[in-house]
């Protein structure tokens, strides 16, 4: 099937051939769970980072970095603490995309100046560089036959996170990065919003809900109904679909510890 075909789950008249190959690459992403126990070549590392140092940055600020866990005490830690993600944290490489405000607060003290940025803009700059990084590195590694899958939930538990890892204030983790070659050959490409949704021409339109209802049966015929979310506080479904789940989701207040720990080292410190 088409790429373009994969990605809406929708007929397209796109010629698959007229894509170019970084972008048939770039739309046939799927992130990958499962990898096999062949190792990364350090010199491979390397280019990824320097994929991933490749991003746009915001006034070239770079507001970012990357914490490459190597150290098995950390990786049984994390192990510990998340057991659902061992096979992340054992992956061949696990990276943590941090968002970074230290380092320019010590240039910043270094030459004699206070530092005033705005902490909420100073904030949001620091996870769309990290995030845009992180984006550079997984294109990277897939064009190198690798699979990849960023772990928010590491952020469930950030304290003891922050304290292991001597994050100082102003550092803050975006998601981890787990890398490796995958095990299995075929990928399960998930549909995303048809892009009449998401782009918008030259005045914004709130979305249609019939297009969103298509969505979901699409999405639910090319990779099967999603798991619930929350079924222990809202019960089962008649029929699981991407936008009950949405709707399940942001109906919980996840992570607050996280919340309280930007406010405290990011935002207000
Ligand atoms: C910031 C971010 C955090 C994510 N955190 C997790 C996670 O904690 N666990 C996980 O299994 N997948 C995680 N994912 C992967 C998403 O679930 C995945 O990208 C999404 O379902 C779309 O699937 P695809 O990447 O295969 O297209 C994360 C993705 C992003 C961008």
């Amino acid at each position: 099937m088409n790429p373009m075909e994969k990605r809406y789950g929708l007929k397209s008249n796109q010629d698959p051939l007229s894509l170019d190959h970084t972008v048939k690459h770039i739309i046939e992403h799927a992130s990958c769970r499962e990898f096999s126990a062949q190792q990364i070549p350090e010199s491979l590392r390397g280019i990824l980072y320097a994929a991933a140092q490749s991003a746009p940055s915001k006034s070239n600020l770079q507001q970012y970095s990357f914490l490459d866990v190597t150290d098995s005490r950390t990786k049984k830690k994390l192990c510990e603490w998340f057991p659902s993600l061992t096979w992340a944290f054992m992956a061949p490489m696990f990276t943590i995309a941090l968002g970074d405000l230290h380092r320019n607060r010590m240039i910043s003290a270094h030459h004699g100046y206070q530092y005033n940025a705005h902490p909420e803009d100073a904030f949001m700059n620091a996870a769309v560089d990290s995030a845009l990084a992180t984006q550079a590195l997984i294109v990277a590694a897939e064009s190198y036959g690798l699979g990849t899958c960023p772990i928010s939930q590491i952020r469930e538990r950030i304290e003891e996170l922050a304290t292991w890892l001597d994050l100082p204030d102003g550092c803050f983790p975006v998601c981890g990065l787990a890398i490796g070659y995958p095990l299995s050959t075929s990928k399960r490409i998930s549909p995303r919003l048809p892009a009449e949704v998401v782009v918008h021409k030259d005045r914004y339109q709130s979305p249609n809900m019939e297009r969103i209802h298509e969505y979901d049966a699409r999405f639910n015929a090319a990779v099967g109904e999603p798991k619930p979310r929350y079924p222990e506080r809202f019960g089962l479904p008649a029929i699981s679909t991407w936008s009950e789940n949405v709707a399940r989701q942001t109906a919980v207040e996840e992570r607050d510890q996280f919340r309280l720990f930007l406010k405290r080292r990011c935002i207000l410190s």
